[in-house]
């Protein structure tokens, strides 16, 4: 049933690309709507399916037959997609594992053993204990907004949203503040300049392994040094490559998800004036409303690729060994089989007891490490916003704001603010 859908495959990436690049709800609605599991080509010409219904999302996420690295798959069988892209963009062989080869890029014992090394950094009790300081880098930053305004106007991504999530996991991880704003520079470049990867990459790589250097020679409180001193239980440490490719994950991972979604709330929030008048009214419902902005305009559209490692018969369809599966985050956010009127923003939704029910940190064992951290930052940043700024308003109407979708993120151009 699913290959009878096959030969439409190369029309509707030609006709989706540009929509989700537009308006992602409406293109994954259609995803949504034509198949549990829809066809699509890659750029480069490979096919590959989509799941954005919320049910295929959390099964195809929670199940341990897809694989997060083709490698895994047997008999060399799964298509090295992100690899070969990496090969047609020029990328040295040896530059390529440190984007390739991270944590969410490994399986099974692999996976828990990389991941078991970095999780008591980002568990619930380490981000309450950051919050005092979380607070605190936010006063300086509002303290510093009118400064940087001009005639009231200001850029709250450039000088709010980006600036705080940096600065955190760069504390954090142990990058020093003068280096930050090289890193914005090179996550700006990864994401945006893709054609000069090598350039970008080489340098970002080089500057880590000084890092690590640096800590080794003087270890500190933070994630590097942790790292460094850590042993799993089998005495195995982490590689020299294996540690920068951490680090490196870390603190892209832990910065420009956090900014876009900060930027994504108050985007949101302004255009929504009635949700906006609430939350301003009672300020105890903001834990409530961050998890809906999250299901509403969480900034990672679309998983990492899955890979089947055997014949995978989910009942609703099948999938073949080393077919590559990627699901549609906001598409299953959006889905009205499991949420009520969808589309709207309702800040006091009623999430079911089942706890966090959008899947914005995707699901299953690569659940976001960082989600209660994010999540802290957002709560923060945005209540001090609002306490601060009784009249903040968006300077340009909400039609000439500009998104860009780049690798699955939905991302804006700019956030001009009246303060
Ligand atoms: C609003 C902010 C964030 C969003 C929306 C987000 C979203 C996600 C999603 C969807 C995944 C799973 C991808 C997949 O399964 O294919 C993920 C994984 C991950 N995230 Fe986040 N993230 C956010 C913030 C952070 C922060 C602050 C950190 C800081 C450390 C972080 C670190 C990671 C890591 C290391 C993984 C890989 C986990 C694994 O493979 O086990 N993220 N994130």
């Amino acid at each position: 049933m699913k290959r009878d859908t096959e030969e439409m495959a190369g029309n509707r990436s030609a006709q989706n690309i540009p929509l989700i690049a537009t308006d992602p709800h409406a293109a994954y609605e259609h995803l949504r709507e034509q198949a549990p599991a829809c066809p699509i080509r890659s750029v480069e010409g490979s096919l590959m399916w989509i799941v954005a219904q919320y049910g295929g999302v959390r099964s195809v996420l929670g199940d341990a037959r897809f694989a997060n690295n083709p490698a895994s798959v047997p008999d060399g069988k799964a298509p090295l997609l992100q690899i070969n892209a990496m090969r047609r963009l020029g990328l040295d062989e040896e530059l390529i594992p440190y984007l390739a080869d991270t944590l969410l890029d490994s399986d099974g014992k692999e996976h828990s053993r990389l991941r078991r090394l970095v999780t008591p950094a980002f568990s619930a009790r380490k981000v309450k204990a950051l919050s005092p300081r979380i607070e605190r880098l936010t006063d300086d930053l509002l303290d510093a907004l009118p400064r940087v305004a001009d005639a009231g106007v200001a850029d709250l991504l450039e000088h709010f949203a980006y600036p705080l999530p940096i600065t955190v996991i760069g504390e954090l991880v142990g990058v020093p503040a003068t280096d930050l704003p090289a890193w914005l520079r090179w996550t700006h470049d990864l994401s945006f300049n893709q054609q000069a990867l090598g350039e970008t990459l080489r340098p970002l790589i080089d500057h880590t392994h000084d890092l690590v250097r640096l800590r080794r020679a003087e270890p500190g409180e933070d994630v590097i040094s942790d790292l460094i001193r850590a042993r799993d239980a089998d005495g195995d440490r982490l590689s020299d490559r294996e540690l920068v490719t951490m680090v490196l994950s870390l603190v892209i991972a832990g910065h420009d998800t956090t900014a876009n979604f900060i930027a994504n709330s108050v985007w949101a929030l302004l255009t929504h004036p009635d949700q906006l008048a609430l939350l301003r009214d009672d300020p105890g419902l903001m834990p409530q409303a961050v998890q809906e902005l999250l299901r509403w305009c969480g900034p990672v559209l679309v998983s990492r690729m899955r890979y089947a490692t055997e014949d995978v018969d989910l009942g609703w369809t099948s999938f073949e060994t080393g077919d590559a599966v990627t699901a549609a985050l906001s598409g299953a956010n959006h889905d009205p089989r499991e949420f009520e009127d969808p589309g709207r923003l309702d800040i006091t939704r009623q999430h079911s007891s089942r706890g966090e029910v959008h899947v914005s940190f995707g699901s299953g064992p690569h659940y976001c490490l960082g989600a209660a951290l994010a999540r802290q930052e957002a709560e923060t940043a945005l209540s001090r916003l609002l306490a601060r700024h009784p009249d903040l308003a968006l300077a340009v109407p909400a039609e000439e704001l500009q998104w860009h979708a780049v690798s699955g993120m939905r991302k804006l151009a700019r956030l001009p603010v009246r303060l």
